[in-house]
């Protein structure tokens, strides 16, 4: 029986132990590691070990220690580097190789490679804690991020020089590496785009606009996926920038996430990964593409040349996650009755109850998310509202923590 390691507990991770097990006929054993035993995927797992998905070394000891035959993650950035660290010490297979997930993962690497290869992305440079230059030739607004985090976690807009030092500082604590990109902030809408790289050809599975957060003025915060987007942009453009990418970076067969700001005729990439996007992008690929890509991530993570063929099915969806006021989280409200009339296409939920909301900054600070699929603007605006107004995040005293007017 195969032996798989799979990195960080989180809900996309669940749905990468599922496929695992239908892949291999439940012929299979899975580990789990993360560092917290509050994650969903514990659940999932045969076995569970509580160490960082980013502390290589231990990640190594224990794998070592298991005889695993494979280490795995999908849809998260960090867990990549470990995942192709401890396959290389240890000679098992894996998609991308150290390199490989470096130029990938980290920004001050994926620019550089960028601006020698004309890939469009917003101008910046990359400092590390001795840094005390001049921004001469940039004008604010700009952003701070950290080179090597995610999630938005450290990525502050910053709209004037006084703001600097602290929306470094903040940058610095997430920086793994200590170096920290800033660069000019570009107006516009920011587009998800989803492809599969197959044989070194890029094939389109989905574009979906990101809408943040408004009231969380300096920080990105993403509260909905919007389908289609709400802007006119040009998807040949896209693709070419998409495959200029595969090409520049060599990828063959792989999932690949874009991530860029369109204003008019310019369009400028953040960053992208070789992997699906989180937050049950897995899901909303599938429900508008037909594409069920965890199972094609993983037949192509074992060897495999999965071909896909991505068809519209639905003309509008909107996934929307859910944020929460301070408070503890116990239970949801309405979200199944929902789901079995039909009124919401689906939900997931990302924190295991009880567990205590502080703030709605960043993506692992989401309850849950939902999704409603329609034929018309008309229909999935009027299934949102009315979802929004039957739904509830309670605490123990059965308050509602949700926050509503997100949307
Ligand atoms: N140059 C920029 N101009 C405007 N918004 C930006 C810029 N860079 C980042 N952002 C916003 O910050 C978010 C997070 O930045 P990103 O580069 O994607 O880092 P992370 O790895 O944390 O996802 C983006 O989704 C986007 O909304
Ligand atoms: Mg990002």
């Amino acid at each position: 029986m195969k032996k798989i390691m799979v990195l960080a507990g989180g809900n996309d991770q669940c749905a990468l132990i599922e496929e695992l097990r239908r892949y291999f006929n439940k012929e299979v054993e899975i580990i789990l590691v993360d560092m917290s035993d509050k994650v969903k995927a514990v659940a999932y797992a045969d076995k569970f070990i509580q160490i960082s998905t980013m502390d290589r070394s231990a990640v190594l000891k224990a794998a070592k220690e298991e005889k695993i035959d494979y280490i795995l993650t999908a849809c998260g950035d960090q867990p990549l580097s470990t995942m192709a660290y401890v396959s290389h010490q240890l000679g098992l297979p894996s998609y991308l190789n150290e390199q490989e997930v470096r130029d990938l993962t980290n920004k001050r690497y994926m620019k550089d490679k960028m601006v020698a290869n004309g890939i469009p992305t917003a101008k910046f440079i990359y400092i590390n804690k001795d840094w005390s230059g001049k921004l001469h030739h940039f004008s604010y607004p700009l952003v701070v991020k950290p080179v090597d985090s995610n999630g938005s976690k450290g990525v502050k807009k910053v709209s004037a020089p006084e703001e600097l030092e602290d929306s470094l500082r903040e940058a610095f604590r997430y920086s793994l590496s200590g170096d920290v990109i800033i660069e000019e902030f570009k107006s516009g809408n920011e587009l998800s785009c989803d492809f599969y790289v197959e044989n070194g050809v890029v094939k389109l599975l989905c574009i979906t606009a990101s809408k943040k957060i408004l009231e969380n003025a300096s920080s990105f915060t993403i509260v909905q996926s919007y389908y289609p987007a709400p802007v006119a942009y040009n998807e040949c453009r896209i693709k070419e920038i998409a495959q200029r990418i595969a090409d520049v970076w060599e990828l063959k067969d792989t999932p690949l996430l874009i991530q860029m700001i369109v204003k008019e005729d310019e369009y400028n990439v953040l960053e992208f990964s070789a992997r699906m996007g989180g937050g049950s992008k897995y899901h909303l690929i599938q429900v508008l593409s037909g594409v069920n890509i965890m199972k094609v991530y993983v037949e192509m993570v074992m060897g495999k040349k999965p071909h896909v063929e991505p068809k519209k099915q639905w003309n509008n969806a909107i996934m929307s996650y859910v944020y929460c006021r301070p408070g503890e989280y116990v239970s949801l409200k309405g979200f199944d009755e929902l789901q079995k009339r039909g009124d919401i296409f689906s939900y997931f939920t990302y924190r295991l109850a009880p567990s205590n909301i502080r703030k709605s900054d960043t993506s692992s600070d989401r309850v849950a998310g939902f999704l409603v699929v329609g034929n018309s603007e008309d229909e999935v605006q009027r299934k949102l509202e009315y979802a929004n107004n039957s739904i509830a995040v309670l605490d123990a005293e059965g308050n509602d923590i949700m926050k509503h007017n997100l949307y």
